[in-house]
Order: structure tokens, then C-alpha cells, then sequence
């Protein structure tokens, strides 16, 4: 279930100029296959906030560079389309959201430079996501340290309210928070503070093949039947439905099963919308084979219509490029707004 969007009075920032409407942004990143996780956590609940607020979804291809050994440019400019394209077959209407690749909108870049200059590195140095992505890394570039500010300026140049993303990301955004707060305090009111909004239920979607790690799109290339990725066949998605990891016994009652059973049984909670006590109750004594056919059914209800419409719109590579454009140039025209209370309260000239 979504949490309501936050209203504005959440919202700190006296002489900001307050959205109107609750401003909605958020994004992933173009790199690997977007999964099942990438859609309960994020996706389905971008859709569901889009009759509420303004709304303002970008593929982040500048984040996708902080690991560049991994860049093939070819591949990453492919899958900012396609990214695009998955948020439109997810259910984004082009004619009530902006949708558009990061780099297209120079301010992003911009605003990450001036938020560097205020944010203290041990801030950075404490981000658990940089902690794990650099553990494994022989070098590790200044960029993946600084990815938390320019996340803060994607959120930032839009007077953002509410961010809607996975549990992951909640550090990035209170991260946000501080920034903006600790310029606002050295310079003078300029951005809103933003809030995430995290699903009560599918922010943390775990790995099939192992439970005790988050669902993620670097382990699912190493590891088939890790994830469920949205573009997958369906007998790729059933091999990975049918051989997820749970236990010898037969525990399906959600407070007592193992985290395998969990995490199938939270997923068939949130595909269907039914509560656990129903969920609990339907497969009480059935047996885990039952409840993986049922989990089957209800990840392939879901993903092939998303495929269908994704393969339209591919079709259409014209027609999505220009939704693309014309977002991006509404979203420059917003960004300029911010970066010129930047560069008044900074001195820049
Ligand atoms: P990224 O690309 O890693 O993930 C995109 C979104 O999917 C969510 N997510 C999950 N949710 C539940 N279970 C999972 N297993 C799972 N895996 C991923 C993430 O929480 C996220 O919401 N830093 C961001 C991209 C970003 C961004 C932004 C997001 C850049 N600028 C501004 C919001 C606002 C990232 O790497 O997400």
C-alpha cells in the first residue's frame, strides 16, 4: 500500500516559494535490468501519485557514470531509452508527468557542483550505499563519493515535496534534507526540504535465490533466478518463482515463516492488495509449491501487460524521444527558475 503523499507543511523553507501542489520527483538509474523490485518500490508507486501532485520522473544516466569501467556507451544510451520506456508501460500518462534523461538538463550537473561545495565529505564518507559500492573496488572515483549531491540537485532544482523510492534510498534523502538545510542556513532560504516516500509494503523486495540480500539489478547479472527482471520471459520468470529459496518445512504463516516464505508471501501481499492476514489465511496448510504457482500467476498478470505496451512504445522510438524532449525542456525551464535563486543567493553572476 502507498503512504500518502506529505503535505506541504511538512515542508520547511520560509521565503522558498511553495509548490502549489505536492511536487512529486524521483528516479533509477540506466544501468542492468529493472526487476520486480525496482517496480514495487518505485514504479507502481510513481503511477499511483500521479492524479495527486506535479510529477517529475527522470532516468539518471550521470549516476550511471560513477561506475565507468561498467559504461559501454552504446549500451548506456539504449537503456535511458529504454528506462524511459518501462516508466511509461508501468502506467506514467507522458500527458500528466514529466519524463526525461538527467543529462539532458544541464542544471542537474550544475546545482551538484555548488551542493559539493557545501556538503562536508564525512557526510559522504558515512553513506552505507558508498560504503558497499566501494568495498570491492581496486579505484573508486570522486563521482561515486559525490553521487548523494547530485541526487540532492535532481531533487532540489524542482521544489521536490516528496520523493517516492525504495527503503535503499531513504539515506540519500535524508542526505537531501541536510543539504538543502545546511545551504539554506549559509546562504539564505532557497529550496524546500524534501521527504521520502517509502511503501509500507515492496520497499525492500529480496533476492529469490537469497532472502537475506536486497533484490538488486548487479547481482541479477551473475546470478539467474536472483531476480525477476521486468522484461523477462515467462519461463525465465517461472524457473525464478519456482526455485526460490525457502526450507524443508511447510510454514507459511508470515510472522513464523523463514525469510524466503516471507518475502514470497510480502510479494504476493503486495501484487494482489491483499493484507497478510488474507494472505496468511489462504495458503494456511496449502504448502509452498501452492504458494509459488500462485505468486507465478500473479507476477506474470503483471508483467505481461507491461511487456505489451513496453514493445509498442519501443516501436515508436520517434514518438518516445519526443516525449523525452518535450519533458526536458519544461523541466529546464523549472531548473532555470531554482538555479537563478542559486546563483542570486550564492553571488554568482
Ligand atoms: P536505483 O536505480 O538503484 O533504484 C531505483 C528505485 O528502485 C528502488 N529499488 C527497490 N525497491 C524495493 N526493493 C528492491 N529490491 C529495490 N531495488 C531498487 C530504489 O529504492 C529506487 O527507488 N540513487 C537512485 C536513483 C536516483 C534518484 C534520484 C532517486 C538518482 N537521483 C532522485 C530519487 C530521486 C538509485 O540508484 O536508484
Amino acid at each position: 500500500m502507498t503512504q500518502a503523499v506529505p503535505t506541504p507543511s511538512s515542508v520547511t523553507g520560509q521565503g522558498v516559494p511553495h509548490p502549489a501542489r505536492q511536487r512529486v520527483f524521483s528516479g533509477v538509474q540506466p544501468t542492468g535490468d529493472l526487476h520486480l523490485g525496482t517496480y514495487l518500490g518505485a514504479l507502481k508507486q510513481w503511477v499511483a501519485t500521479q492524479d495527486e501532485a506535479e510529477t517529475i520522473f527522470c532516468v539518471v544516466d550521470l549516476h550511471a557514470l560513477t561506475v565507468p569501467e561498467a559504461v559501454d556507451p552504446v549500451v548506456l544510451r539504449e537503456k535511458s531509452l529504454e528506462v524511459a520506456a518501462l516508466y511509461l508501460a508501468a502506467g506514467l500518462d507522458p500527458e500528466k508527468n514529466l519524463i526525461f534523461i538527467q543529462s539532458h538538463v544541464r542544471e542537474h550537473s550544475e546545482l551538484a557542483w555548488v551542493l559539493n561545495c557545501v556538503t562536508p565529505l564525512g557526510w559522504l564518507y558515512r553513506m552505507t550505499q558508498f560504503k558497499s559500492k566501494s568495498e570491492a573496488r581496486e579505484s573508486v572515483g570522486s563521482g561515486l563519493l559525490t553521487y548523494p549531491t547530485l541526487m540532492a540537485a535532481d531533487i532540489l532544482l524542482y521544489d521536490t515535496t516528496s520523493v517516492p523510492v525504495g527503503d535503499d534510498q531513504r539515506q540519500h534523502v535524508e542526505f537531501t534534507r541536510d543539504v538543502a538545510a545546511r545551504f539554506n542556513n549559509l546562504f539564505g532560504e532557497t529550496f524546500v526540504l524534501p521527504n521520502a516516500t517509502v511503501p509500507e509494503e515492496g520497499a525492500r523486495v529480496m533476492g529469490l535465490d537469497d532472502p537475506m540480500v536486497k533484490m538488486s539489478k548487479s547481482l541479477a547479472v551473475t546470478r539467474p533466478g536472483h531476480a525477476i527482471n521486468l522484461l523477462d520471459d515467462e519461463k525465465t520468470v517461472q524457473k525464478a518463482v519456482m526455485s526460490a529459496v525457502t526450507d524443508s518445512g511447510r510454514d507459511t504463516r508470515f510472522e513464523t515463516a523463514s525469510p524466503g516464505v516471507q518475502n514470497l508471501l510480502s510479494l504476493y501481499g503486495v501484487l494482489t492488495g491483499e493484507d497478510m492476514a488474507h494472505v496468511d489465511a489462504k495458503f494456511d496448510e496449502q504448502g509452498y509449491g501452492a504458494l509459488k504457482k500462485a505468486l507465478l500467476g500473479e507476477v506474470l498478470a503483471t508483467l505481461k501487460p507491461l511487456q505489451t505496451r513496453y514493445a509498442e512504445i519501443m516501436g515508436d522510438r520517434a514518438g518516445l524521444e519526443h516525449i523525452l524532449s518535450r519533458s526536458a525542456d519544461r523541466a529546464r525551464e523549472r531548473a532555470a527558475v531554482t538555479m537563478q535563486r542559486v546563483r542570486d543567493a550564492t553571488g554568482l553572476a
